[in-house]
């Protein structure tokens, strides 16, 4: 048995092209549009001997192998280890990393405690919230969209809303950069993200013990599960650290990605500004056309074949969800921002029984970000470069000194 980057070495399957080039590259992961569009053009997959991956980044073909999960398992990781043959770095996600049946039971209780009834209660705070901010910044001239704005509403408002009875803005999003390049290569970002599993891990195992986390909360819902015996108060703890790691860097990039959209599109502001309500379809754009969650793998668990290409059991699949959003072939004008389109079927929140669980809360804290901004800011000015910072598995923004201009 040959390993490679804790996964089974494959031989190239024929037909498919083999491509000499590193996706974990800092400069591609800062800006990965060229590396999409070249991976679209060389057919349904494509060979990484380096990693000794397949890569798919077509719309068919991504949505097939993410979404099968009969042949394209969850269970060997959604990153390039294989967990039949390597341990995860924190115990194995009982959500994102198993298959069904069992998924279904932990899945249950997760959207159970984010269910649109939950959700819905949350939209008045959450309005309430982003407003104070907005004001906040409108105030202040220039200001960091990142750090002064995408970074405060999500730490301000998530970990309240799971539970938790303090917040450490930097450790939480720290956790989630982690869990993001813990997908990828032993590389410079896994390793120095690595670094701060001591430091941050046991900080996050204490905040969500059952008696730190508060009533009437999605930390709560999850915890009384485990009261009825649906799961084990171990299992219990291991959702909430879920939520943690999945709910908050993810809404920082989608509320950062959003901004740099409306600030590179005056028009598409414009339209936002006329109708609030675009807010949600601004959004659902904004996931599209960038992508926050860039890349998840598959393993295959048999042998089987995709749009003619043999693919061996073992084989780890790059499900490319960014290029997929961006092909032309399924979306006209793919390389448009247009906040009226309605693009339905996004891969950006996944697909099919793993579809983000969380949807429904980013959406409602997106929502009141953008609202709020619709209604108070006149013009969104860039006051500097915006910088992207790479992580293994997301596209999100480092810094992006902005001004809003007020009404
Ligand atoms: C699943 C993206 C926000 C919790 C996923 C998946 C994607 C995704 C692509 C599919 C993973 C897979 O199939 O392997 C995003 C993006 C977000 C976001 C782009 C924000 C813009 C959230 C929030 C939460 C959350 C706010 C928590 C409240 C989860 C969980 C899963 C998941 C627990 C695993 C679901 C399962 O395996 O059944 N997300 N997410 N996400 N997301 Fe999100």
């Amino acid at each position: 048995m040959n390993l490679i980057e804790g996964h089974l070495a494959i031989d190239p399957p024929s037909g498919v092209p083999v491509w000499d080039i590193d996706p974990y590259d800092p400069a591609i992961l800062s800006d990965p549009r060229e590396y999409y569009a070249e991976l679209r053009s060389k057919g349904p997959f494509a060979y990484i001997p380096r990693y000794s991956i397949l890569a798919c980044g077509r719309y068919g073909e991504t949505k097939e192998v993410f979404s099968d999960w009969s042949r394209f398992v969850s269970s060997r990781g959604v990153g390039i280890l294989d967990l039949k043959f390597a341990a995860p770095f924190q115990a194995r996600s009982i959500i994102i990393d198993v298959d069904p049946p069992y998924h279904a039971k932990t899945r249950t209780v997760l959207a159970r405690a984010m269910s649109p009834r939950a959700v819905a209660e949350l939209k008045e705070k959450f309005r309430e919230d982003a407003e104070r901010l907005v004001d906040s910044l409108i105030g202040r001239g220039t200001f960091d969209a990142v750090q002064d704005l995408a970074e405060v509403f999500p730490t301000n408002v998530f970990p309240r809303a799971a539970g938790l009875k303090e917040t450490d803005r930097r450790r939480l999003i720290d956790y989630g950069a982690m869990v993001f390049n813990a997908i990828g290569p032993e590389n410079d970002l896994r390793r120095k993200a690595m670094k701060r599993v001591e430091e941050i891990l046991p900080w996050v195992m204490e905040r969500t013990k059952r008696d730190m986390i508060e009533p009437e909360t999605f930390g709560a819902t999850i915890y009384a599960a485990a009261d009825e015996g649906e799961i084990t108060e171990q299992e219990a703890g291991m959702l909430v650290r879920a939520l943690l790691g999945a709910g908050i860097d993810t809404t920082v990039t989608g509320i950062g990605n959003a901004l740099w959209c409306l600030g590179q599109n005056p028009d598409a502001f414009e339209l936002l500004k006329e109708d609030p309500n675009l807010a949600r379809p601004a959004f659902e754009e904004t996931l599209r056309y960038t992508s926050p969650v860039s890349a998840f793998y598959r393993t295959a668990n048999c042998d089987t074949e995709v749009s003619g290409t043999r693919i061996v059991e073992g084989s780890k699949i790059l499900c490319v969800l960014g290029s997929a959003n961006l092909d032309e072939s399924h979306w006209p004008n793919a390389d448009r921002f247009d906040i009226r389109r309605r693009p339905f079927g996004h891969l950006a929140l996944g697909t099919g029984i793993h579809g983000c669980v969380g949807q429904n809360v980013a959406r409602a804290e997106v929502d009141a970000v953008l609202t709020a901004i619709a209604r108070k800011v006149n013009r969104i000015e860039f006051a500097g470069e915006a910088v992207w910072r790479p992580n293994n598995a997301m596209h999100a923004l480092d810094r992006m000194p902005m001004t809003f201009v007020p009404n």
